[in-house]
């Protein structure tokens, strides 16, 4: 068995296989992708989760959390992007956790990436709620709680969450070359408002309000910087899109590393803003910290602007998001790890309806009846691990296959990818307690679900039983004969 559940796939199969029913549209550019890196990255995290951060946590240091953060990511990053120039096909790490550690650890990062993708799009849809409601109250309009709260929030449900992640699905079922126009719209309001933000609150910076820097001291940043980690989660998302890229090879590694270093920017400089305008510990009271601040300074406007543009800003990370787990569920089943239902294309949008649909359905049930704080934890717990598998990933592939040609070369290897294992490994250490027990749980539940059907209906398994048709894929190439041509031995 154990043979078995490390059985891996060559790349060029992945490859071969996003040829088969026509495939889907291919219309991203670097620019395209990297918007789409912005519309992932920007939302809930800097618009809701640096209050948090700042108030209970890493106080005006909080932009040291920032950098801790950034520096797992951009370790993590360069990993990505060597794989998704190596590999791209839509369903990311899980795609290259195939490739390079096989089927068994494939499933436990798929399994992380839908814990992932389906948690941070509950989350957002959580705070695009809060700043919907946020609006309404501002011009008069005041739903009643039932219908705006969790339950566990003292509502019964909340019911503008499970209203955007309706209309989201609606978007991404009707084509990408849509949402893709939908979210460079999006994305461009949404960095006019961190900049007017910037514009506005530059002036009104005090310096007494960094003092204390640290009043957490180091383990209040830490613990921080394994919250505001939400706010970069994201830029993986772009490598989902890697079978509707033009030229991935090419503009996958763009794509990845602009949009993070673009994002990292931004956050330094609204972190410094933010913690300089207001003492961090008014930011307890406030659960739009950013519209917040400049309010404290008599910009009323400017804070209206913020909000508008905060939904704006949360509803395009809903579309990302959302799109990367319909895809990561679509490869998966294309591997037989998921039953059929996942990835079957719609012949007239040329979209995984059927995911998008069902993705729709599970993430507004969680939005509408789970609150904000256990979401996002586990967001970032399953997002953590995902890094740390693919890191080692790329460790282990260019050991057993240093000939695979690599558009992209993660600088530094052993080095990087290690300091992305450990600053991930040390960020999940900080998460409290129960996330790490829930997490335990939900991989738990992975491995019953692998062992229990992904196992026996894998296609390779299905291959190495004899009970795939014999008609050969065109283009493909057998595993044993690929994995010849690869230098290294089949290991099925
Ligand atoms: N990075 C995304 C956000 O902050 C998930 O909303």
């Amino acid at each position: 068995m154990t043979k078995h559940i490390f059985r891996t796939k060559s790349i060029s199969e992945f490859i071969s296989e996003t040829k088969q029913d026509g495939g889907m549209n291919r219309v991203l550019g670097t620019f395209g992708l990297t918007m789409l890196g912005i519309g992932a990255i920007v939302g809930t995290g800097i618009f809701v989760l640096t209050g948090v951060a700042a108030a209970n946590y890493s106080g005006p240091a909080l932009i040291i959390s920032f950098i801790i953060a950034a520096l797992a990511c951009g370790c993590a990053a360069l990993c990505y992007a060597e794989f998704a120039a190596m590999v791209p096909v839509a369903g990311s790490a899980y795609t290259y956790g195939y490739v390079a550690l096989g089927e068994f650890w494939a499933w436990v990062i798929g399994w992380d990436l839908i814990l992932e993708y389906a948690f941070a799009v509950s989350a957002v849809a959580i705070g695009w709620s809060g700043y919907f409601n946020n609006i309404l109250t501002n011009l008069g309009i005041v739903l009643p709680k039932a219908l705006t709260l969790a339950p566990y929030d003292g509502g019964i449900v909340n019911l503008p969450a499970v209203l955007i992640l309706c209309v989201i699905a609606f978007i991404n079922i009707h084509g990408v070359r849509q949402s893709a126009t939908v979210n460079n719209i999006i994305v461009a309001i949404k960095l006019a408002v961190v900049a007017l933000f910037l514009a506005l609150g530059f002036s009104h910076v005090d310096a007494a309000n960094w003092v204390p820097f640290m009043p957490y001291g180091w383990s209040g940043v830490f613990a921080g910087a394994s919250i505001i980690f939400f706010a970069y989660i994201g830029f993986d998302a772009v490598s989902t899109a890697a079978e509707e890229v033009k030229n991935p090879q090419k503009d996958l590694p763009r794509g990845i590393i602009l949009s993070l270093i673009i994002c990292t920017v931004l956050y330094i400089a609204v972190s410094a803003v933010l913690t300089g305008m207001v003492p961090y510990l008014e930011f307890k009271t406030t659960a739009a910290p950013v519209a917040f601040a400049l309010q404290a300074v008599g910009y009323h406007w400017g804070a209206a602007a913020i909000s508008v543009g905060a939904i704006c800003g949360l509803t395009s990370v809903l579309l990302v998001m959302s799109f990367g787990q319909s895809r990561v569920l679509f490869v998966m089943s294309r591997d037989g790890l998921l039953p059929k239902f996942f990835g079957h294309v719609h012949p007239k949008y040329k979209t995984p309806a059927r995911s998008s649909l069902l993705v729709c359905v599970v993430t507004a049930i969680t939005a509408g009846f789970l609150p904000i704080n256990i979401v996002a934890e586990m967001t970032n717990i399953g997002t953590l691990c995902a890094f740390i598998i693919v890191s080692a990933a790329v460790i282990v592939l260019r050991k057993k296959n240093p000939n695979q040609e690599r558009a992209f070369k993660c600088p530094l290897v052993p080095l990087v990818p290690l300091l992305a294992i450990a600053f991930c490994g040390v960020l999940i250490y900080m998460l409290p307690l129960v996330t790490q027990i829930r997490f335990v749980v939900w991989l738990l539940l992975g491995l019953a679900i692998y062992f229990g059907y992904g196992y026996n209906h894998s296609i390779i398994s299905q291959a190495r039983r004899g009970q795939l048709g014999a008609a050969p894929v065109p283009g493909a190439v057998a595993p044993a004969e690929q994995a010849a041509q690869e230098g290294h031995p089949a290991n099925h």
